[in-house]
Protein backbone atom coordinates (compact mmCIF):
# COMPACT_ATOMS: atom_id res chain seq x y z
CA UNK A 1 0.00 0.00 0.00
CA UNK A 2 1.16 3.43 -0.66
CA UNK A 3 0.52 6.52 0.84
CA UNK A 4 -0.48 10.45 -0.21
CA UNK A 5 -0.05 13.35 2.27
CA UNK A 6 -1.38 16.59 1.01
CA UNK A 7 0.87 19.66 2.21
CA UNK A 8 -0.20 21.74 -0.44
CA UNK A 9 -1.98 24.92 -0.77
CA UNK A 10 -1.20 28.32 1.41
CA UNK A 11 -1.78 29.81 -1.82
CA UNK A 12 -4.66 31.99 -2.22
CA UNK A 13 -7.19 29.64 0.12
CA UNK A 14 -5.24 28.44 2.66
CA UNK A 15 -3.47 31.49 4.80
CA UNK A 16 -0.85 30.87 7.31
CA UNK A 17 -2.06 31.00 10.73
CA UNK A 18 1.26 32.55 11.46
CA UNK A 19 4.49 33.81 9.69
CA UNK A 20 5.29 30.21 8.88
CA UNK A 21 4.33 29.43 5.11
CA UNK A 22 3.66 26.03 5.28
CA UNK A 23 0.61 25.53 8.12
CA UNK A 24 1.80 21.80 7.95
CA UNK A 25 5.36 22.34 9.37
CA UNK A 26 3.88 24.62 12.40
CA UNK A 27 5.72 22.51 15.75
CA UNK A 28 3.56 20.96 17.94
CA UNK A 29 5.11 20.34 21.10
CA UNK A 30 8.30 21.23 19.13
CA UNK A 31 7.69 18.95 16.06
CA UNK A 32 6.07 19.73 12.83
CA UNK A 33 2.34 18.53 12.84
CA UNK A 34 3.43 16.75 8.98
CA UNK A 35 6.34 14.42 11.08
CA UNK A 36 3.47 13.09 13.52
CA UNK A 37 1.75 12.18 10.09
CA UNK A 38 4.36 10.59 8.55
CA UNK A 39 5.59 8.60 11.58
CA UNK A 40 1.84 7.15 11.83
CA UNK A 41 1.84 5.96 8.30
CA UNK A 42 5.47 4.17 8.54
CA UNK A 43 4.33 2.66 11.95
CA UNK A 44 1.21 0.96 9.79
CA UNK A 45 3.86 -0.70 7.52
CA UNK A 46 3.58 2.13 4.50
CA UNK A 47 7.19 3.45 3.24
CA UNK A 48 6.61 4.91 -0.08
CA UNK A 49 4.78 7.63 0.64
CA UNK A 50 4.08 10.91 -2.30
CA UNK A 51 3.73 13.89 -1.16
CA UNK A 52 1.33 17.05 -2.81
CA UNK A 53 3.73 20.08 -2.43
CA UNK A 54 2.54 23.77 -3.34
CA UNK A 55 3.48 27.08 -2.65
CA UNK A 56 5.69 26.15 0.35
CA UNK A 57 7.83 23.68 -1.08
CA UNK A 58 10.72 24.53 -0.96
CA UNK A 59 9.74 24.52 2.63
CA UNK A 60 8.67 21.22 2.79
CA UNK A 61 10.86 19.49 0.83
CA UNK A 62 13.79 21.44 3.14
CA UNK A 63 11.68 19.74 6.16
CA UNK A 64 11.39 16.00 4.98
CA UNK A 65 14.56 15.88 2.80
CA UNK A 66 14.38 11.79 0.89
CA UNK A 67 12.67 10.39 3.83
CA UNK A 68 15.18 8.34 4.88
CA UNK A 69 15.18 9.95 8.36
CA UNK A 70 11.88 8.73 9.18
CA UNK A 71 12.14 5.08 7.56
CA UNK A 72 10.43 5.80 4.20
CA UNK A 73 10.95 7.04 0.39
CA UNK A 74 9.57 10.10 -0.64
CA UNK A 75 8.40 11.50 -3.96
CA UNK A 76 7.39 15.04 -3.95
CA UNK A 77 4.37 15.87 -6.46
CA UNK A 78 4.17 19.60 -7.06
CA UNK A 79 0.62 20.69 -7.75
CA UNK A 80 0.22 24.33 -9.61
CA UNK A 81 -2.39 25.59 -7.45
CA UNK A 82 -4.95 24.36 -4.85
CA UNK A 83 -7.42 23.13 -6.92
CA UNK A 84 -8.59 20.60 -4.82
CA UNK A 85 -8.07 17.29 -2.50
CA UNK A 86 -9.49 15.35 -5.48
CA UNK A 87 -6.84 17.24 -7.81
CA UNK A 88 -4.64 16.26 -5.67
CA UNK A 89 -5.57 12.44 -6.31
CA UNK A 90 -5.41 13.63 -10.15
CA UNK A 91 -2.12 14.60 -10.54
CA UNK A 92 -0.37 11.64 -7.84
CA UNK A 93 -2.06 9.02 -10.97
CA UNK A 94 1.33 7.89 -12.25
CA UNK A 95 2.46 7.66 -8.74
CA UNK A 96 -0.32 5.92 -7.33
CA UNK A 97 -0.46 3.56 -10.24
CA UNK A 98 -3.38 0.73 -9.53
CA UNK A 99 -2.28 0.15 -5.91
CA UNK A 100 -4.94 1.09 -2.70
CA UNK A 101 -3.73 3.94 -1.24
CA UNK A 102 -3.97 5.88 2.09
CA UNK A 103 -4.76 9.71 1.72
CA UNK A 104 -3.78 12.20 4.79
CA UNK A 105 -4.22 15.80 4.70
CA UNK A 106 -0.90 17.42 6.26
CA UNK A 107 -2.51 19.50 8.78
CA UNK A 108 -4.29 16.85 10.41
CA UNK A 109 -3.03 15.49 13.64
CA UNK A 110 -4.76 11.90 15.13
CA UNK A 111 -4.06 9.95 18.32
CA UNK A 112 -4.88 7.05 17.16
CA UNK A 113 -2.24 4.64 15.41
CA UNK A 114 -3.18 3.82 11.82
CA UNK A 115 -2.49 -0.19 11.66
CA UNK A 116 -5.89 -1.38 12.44
CA UNK A 117 -7.35 0.90 9.69
CA UNK A 118 -4.93 0.07 6.81
CA UNK A 119 -4.81 -3.20 7.67
CA UNK A 120 -8.22 -4.38 7.56
CA UNK A 121 -8.62 -2.31 4.36
CA UNK A 122 -5.62 -3.72 2.73
CA UNK A 123 -6.69 -7.34 3.32
CA UNK A 124 -10.04 -6.91 1.82
CA UNK A 125 -9.62 -8.16 -1.92
CA UNK A 126 -12.92 -7.25 -3.12
CA UNK A 127 -13.84 -4.89 -0.58
CA UNK A 128 -15.09 -1.20 -0.20
CA UNK A 129 -13.71 0.95 -3.14
CA UNK A 130 -13.20 3.84 -0.18
CA UNK A 131 -13.04 3.84 3.67
CA UNK A 132 -12.87 6.94 5.47
CA UNK A 133 -12.17 7.88 9.12
CA UNK A 134 -15.34 9.99 10.85
CA UNK A 135 -15.21 11.78 14.02
CA UNK A 136 -18.61 13.39 16.13
CA UNK A 137 -18.05 17.04 16.49
CA UNK A 138 -19.78 20.22 17.57
CA UNK A 139 -19.23 22.07 14.56
CA UNK A 140 -20.11 19.85 11.65
CA UNK A 141 -20.26 22.97 9.35
CA UNK A 142 -16.60 23.42 9.11
CA UNK A 143 -16.17 20.15 7.78
CA UNK A 144 -17.03 17.27 5.05
CA UNK A 145 -20.06 15.74 6.73
CA UNK A 146 -21.16 11.83 6.36
CA UNK A 147 -24.20 10.43 5.97
CA UNK A 148 -24.52 6.43 7.36
CA UNK A 149 -27.16 4.28 6.51
CA UNK A 150 -28.55 1.85 9.04
CA UNK A 151 -25.44 -1.03 8.27
CA UNK A 152 -23.17 1.84 8.63
CA UNK A 153 -22.14 2.71 5.15
CA UNK A 154 -21.83 6.34 3.73
CA UNK A 155 -24.86 7.37 1.51
CA UNK A 156 -24.26 10.77 1.24
CA UNK A 157 -21.09 13.01 1.80
CA UNK A 158 -21.56 17.08 2.02
CA UNK A 159 -18.57 19.78 1.71
CA UNK A 160 -19.21 22.09 4.90
CA UNK A 161 -22.59 21.79 4.87
CA UNK A 162 -24.87 24.81 6.23
CA UNK A 163 -27.21 22.48 7.21
CA UNK A 164 -25.35 19.12 8.09
CA UNK A 165 -27.28 15.80 7.91
CA UNK A 166 -25.22 14.46 10.67
CA UNK A 167 -22.52 15.72 13.45
CA UNK A 168 -20.26 13.00 11.85
CA UNK A 169 -16.83 15.21 10.23
CA UNK A 170 -14.61 13.57 7.95
CA UNK A 171 -10.96 13.22 9.26
CA UNK A 172 -8.65 13.97 7.24
CA UNK A 173 -7.86 10.34 6.47
CA UNK A 174 -8.99 8.08 3.24
CA UNK A 175 -8.35 4.57 2.20
CA UNK A 176 -8.85 4.49 -1.64
CA UNK A 177 -8.65 1.48 -4.27
CA UNK A 178 -8.06 2.50 -7.96
CA UNK A 179 -11.77 3.23 -8.69
CA UNK A 180 -11.23 6.36 -7.18
CA UNK A 181 -8.95 7.54 -10.29
CA UNK A 182 -11.78 6.98 -12.16
CA UNK A 183 -13.74 9.04 -10.07
CA UNK A 184 -11.72 12.10 -9.92
CA UNK A 185 -11.83 12.18 -13.68
CA UNK A 186 -14.90 11.93 -14.20
CA UNK A 187 -15.86 14.91 -10.86
CA UNK A 188 -16.47 18.76 -12.14
CA UNK A 189 -15.33 21.70 -9.70
CA UNK A 190 -17.23 22.48 -6.81
CA UNK A 191 -18.82 25.92 -6.54
CA UNK A 192 -15.59 27.00 -5.04
CA UNK A 193 -13.89 25.66 -7.97
CA UNK A 194 -12.15 22.80 -6.14
CA UNK A 195 -12.15 19.06 -7.16
CA UNK A 196 -13.73 18.18 -4.20
CA UNK A 197 -12.99 14.66 -3.09
CA UNK A 198 -16.39 14.85 -1.07
CA UNK A 199 -17.50 14.81 -5.07
CA UNK A 200 -15.61 11.97 -6.25
CA UNK A 201 -16.70 9.61 -2.99
CA UNK A 202 -20.16 10.65 -3.70
CA UNK A 203 -19.65 9.62 -7.44
CA UNK A 204 -18.79 5.94 -5.92
CA UNK A 205 -21.71 5.21 -3.75
CA UNK A 206 -23.41 6.73 -6.93
CA UNK A 207 -22.09 4.22 -9.34
CA UNK A 208 -22.76 0.91 -6.70
CA UNK A 209 -19.77 0.81 -4.70
CA UNK A 210 -19.58 0.57 -1.04
CA UNK A 211 -17.72 2.98 0.69
CA UNK A 212 -17.78 2.15 4.51
CA UNK A 213 -16.95 4.18 7.56
CA UNK A 214 -14.94 4.01 10.85
CA UNK A 215 -15.62 6.02 14.15
CA UNK A 216 -12.13 7.45 15.11
CA UNK A 217 -11.49 6.78 18.70
CA UNK A 218 -9.17 8.99 20.25
CA UNK A 219 -8.64 12.70 19.56
CA UNK A 220 -8.01 14.44 16.30
CA UNK A 221 -7.30 17.97 15.40
CA UNK A 222 -7.40 19.78 12.34
CA UNK A 223 -4.73 22.13 13.38
CA UNK A 224 -5.36 25.05 10.80
CA UNK A 225 -6.59 27.14 13.49
CA UNK A 226 -5.32 28.49 16.38
CA UNK A 227 -7.37 26.95 19.47
CA UNK A 228 -6.89 23.53 17.73
CA UNK A 229 -3.24 24.37 17.55
CA UNK A 230 -2.69 25.18 21.04
CA UNK A 231 -5.00 21.64 21.75
CA UNK A 232 -2.95 19.60 20.00
CA UNK A 233 0.20 21.38 21.77
CA UNK A 234 -1.43 20.26 25.09
CA UNK A 235 -2.57 16.79 24.23
CA UNK A 236 1.24 15.99 22.87
CA UNK A 237 3.11 17.45 25.78
CA UNK A 238 0.98 15.34 28.31
CA UNK A 239 2.79 12.31 26.78
CA UNK A 240 6.62 13.50 27.27
CA UNK A 241 8.70 11.99 29.75
CA UNK A 242 11.29 14.37 31.35
CA UNK A 243 14.67 14.85 30.03
CA UNK A 244 17.34 17.41 30.96
CA UNK A 245 19.74 17.43 28.22
CA UNK A 246 20.84 21.26 28.60
CA UNK A 247 22.06 22.94 31.99
CA UNK A 248 20.15 24.51 34.62
CA UNK A 249 21.42 26.00 37.58
CA UNK A 250 21.41 25.99 41.06
CA UNK A 251 18.90 28.61 41.61
CA UNK A 252 16.37 27.03 39.21
CA UNK A 253 13.48 24.73 39.96
CA UNK A 254 12.14 22.14 37.15
CA UNK A 255 8.60 20.38 38.19
CA UNK A 256 6.84 17.49 36.64
CA UNK A 257 7.69 16.34 32.58
CA UNK A 258 10.28 19.26 31.51
CA UNK A 259 12.13 19.05 28.57
CA UNK A 260 15.50 20.74 28.05
CA UNK A 261 17.44 20.63 24.24
CA UNK A 262 20.93 20.41 24.27
CA UNK A 263 22.33 23.30 24.23
CA UNK A 264 19.74 25.05 26.13
CA UNK A 265 20.27 27.64 29.70
CA UNK A 266 17.96 27.46 32.20
CA UNK A 267 18.92 30.45 34.90
CA UNK A 268 17.44 31.55 37.36
CA UNK A 269 14.12 30.19 36.61
CA UNK A 270 10.96 27.96 37.45
CA UNK A 271 9.66 25.45 35.04
CA UNK A 272 6.32 23.52 35.71
CA UNK A 273 5.51 20.83 32.98
CA UNK A 274 4.51 19.43 30.78
CA UNK A 275 7.00 21.74 28.64
CA UNK A 276 9.34 21.55 26.09
CA UNK A 277 12.59 23.87 25.57
CA UNK A 278 14.67 23.71 22.50
CA UNK A 279 17.82 23.29 21.34
CA UNK A 280 20.47 26.92 22.45
CA UNK A 281 17.12 28.48 23.69
CA UNK A 282 18.14 30.11 26.98
CA UNK A 283 15.53 30.84 30.12
CA UNK A 284 16.31 33.09 32.43
CA UNK A 285 14.79 35.02 35.50
CA UNK A 286 11.46 33.39 33.99
CA UNK A 287 8.37 31.10 35.02
CA UNK A 288 7.01 28.79 32.10
CA UNK A 289 4.27 26.94 32.66
CA UNK A 290 2.35 23.77 31.88
CA UNK A 291 1.60 23.47 28.13
CA UNK A 292 3.81 25.63 26.64
CA UNK A 293 6.54 24.46 23.58
CA UNK A 294 9.20 26.73 23.38
CA UNK A 295 11.45 26.19 19.95
CA UNK A 296 15.12 26.23 19.54
CA UNK A 297 17.11 29.42 19.42
CA UNK A 298 14.90 31.15 21.58
CA UNK A 299 15.31 34.15 24.20
CA UNK A 300 12.95 34.36 27.39
CA UNK A 301 14.07 36.96 29.90
CA UNK A 302 11.73 38.13 32.56
CA UNK A 303 8.89 37.09 31.90
CA UNK A 304 5.90 34.60 32.41
CA UNK A 305 5.10 31.85 29.74
CA UNK A 306 2.19 29.47 30.22
CA UNK A 307 -0.05 27.55 27.42
CA UNK A 308 1.69 28.56 24.39
CA UNK A 309 3.81 27.81 21.16
CA UNK A 310 7.16 29.71 20.46
CA UNK A 311 8.71 28.99 17.77
CA UNK A 312 12.47 28.79 16.22
CA UNK A 313 14.97 32.15 17.00
CA UNK A 314 11.83 34.38 19.14
CA UNK A 315 12.62 36.48 22.29
CA UNK A 316 10.06 37.33 24.74
CA UNK A 317 11.78 40.15 27.17
CA UNK A 318 9.85 41.52 30.26
CA UNK A 319 6.50 40.09 29.40
CA UNK A 320 4.51 40.03 32.90
CA UNK A 321 2.49 37.42 31.66
CA UNK A 322 1.85 35.60 28.28
CA UNK A 323 -0.86 33.03 27.73
CA UNK A 324 -2.41 31.41 24.85
CA UNK A 325 -0.33 32.60 22.17
CA UNK A 326 1.44 31.42 19.03
CA UNK A 327 4.53 33.00 18.32
CA UNK A 328 6.16 32.94 14.82
CA UNK A 329 9.73 32.36 13.94
CA UNK A 330 12.22 35.61 15.04
CA UNK A 331 9.42 37.22 16.56
CA UNK A 332 10.39 39.56 19.66
CA UNK A 333 7.73 40.58 22.25
CA UNK A 334 9.03 42.94 24.62
CA UNK A 335 8.44 45.62 26.83
CA UNK A 336 9.89 48.73 27.10
CA UNK A 337 9.61 51.74 28.69
CA UNK A 338 10.26 54.30 26.86
CA UNK A 339 8.32 57.33 26.02
CA UNK A 340 5.56 58.40 24.83
CA UNK A 341 3.83 55.24 26.63
CA UNK A 342 2.60 53.17 23.10
CA UNK A 343 2.14 49.98 21.71
CA UNK A 344 4.80 49.48 19.02
CA UNK A 345 4.32 46.91 16.50
CA UNK A 346 5.37 45.23 13.53
CA UNK A 347 2.97 42.66 12.65
CA UNK A 348 2.90 40.10 9.98
CA UNK A 349 -0.09 38.99 7.80
CA UNK A 350 -3.36 37.12 9.26
CA UNK A 351 -2.22 37.85 13.11
CA UNK A 352 -4.33 38.70 15.75
CA UNK A 353 -3.45 40.42 18.94
CA UNK A 354 -5.12 41.12 22.23
CA UNK A 355 -4.36 43.61 24.30
CA UNK A 356 -4.98 43.60 28.09
O1 LIG B 1 -9.57 18.28 8.28
C1 LIG B 1 -10.64 17.54 7.80
C2 LIG B 1 -11.30 18.27 6.66
O2 LIG B 1 -10.29 18.48 5.65
C3 LIG B 1 -12.46 17.44 6.08
O3 LIG B 1 -13.51 17.32 7.02
C4 LIG B 1 -12.99 18.07 4.81
O4 LIG B 1 -13.98 17.26 4.23
C5 LIG B 1 -11.85 18.26 3.80
O5 LIG B 1 -12.28 18.92 2.63
C6 LIG B 1 -10.73 19.07 4.44
O6 LIG B 1 -11.20 20.39 4.67
P1 LIG B 1 -10.21 21.63 4.90
O7 LIG B 1 -10.92 22.88 4.58
O8 LIG B 1 -9.62 21.53 6.28
O9 LIG B 1 -9.07 21.35 3.82
P2 LIG B 1 -7.82 22.23 3.51
O10 LIG B 1 -8.13 23.13 2.38
O11 LIG B 1 -7.28 22.80 4.78
O12 LIG B 1 -6.76 21.16 2.99
C7 LIG B 1 -6.38 20.05 3.75
C8 LIG B 1 -4.92 19.70 3.45
O13 LIG B 1 -4.71 19.44 2.06
C9 LIG B 1 -3.93 20.78 3.81
O14 LIG B 1 -2.75 20.16 4.33
C10 LIG B 1 -3.61 21.47 2.49
C11 LIG B 1 -3.74 20.33 1.50
N1 LIG B 1 -4.21 20.73 0.16
C12 LIG B 1 -5.45 21.29 0.04
C13 LIG B 1 -5.95 21.63 -1.21
C14 LIG B 1 -7.33 22.24 -1.34
C15 LIG B 1 -3.43 20.46 -0.94
O15 LIG B 1 -2.31 19.92 -0.81
N2 LIG B 1 -3.91 20.82 -2.17
C16 LIG B 1 -5.15 21.37 -2.36
O16 LIG B 1 -5.53 21.64 -3.52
Amino acid sequence: MKALILAGGAGTRLRPITYTRAKQLVPVANRPILFYGIDALVEAGITDIGVIVGDTRDEVIDALGDGSRFGCTITFIPQESPAGLAHCVLIAGAFLGDEPFVMFLGDNLLEQDLGAFVGAFDASGDGPDAKILLKQVDDPQRFGVAELDGAGHVVRLVEKPEQPPSDLALVGVYLFGPRIHEAVRSIVPSPRGELEITDAIQWLIDRGSTVTAEILQGWWIDTGKLTPLLEANRLLLDKITRRIDGSVDAASALVGNVVVEAGARIVRSRLRGPLTIGADTVVLDSFVGPHTAIGARCTVERSEIEHSVLMDGSTVRDIERLEDSLIGREAEISRSRTKPRALRLMVGDHCQIDVE
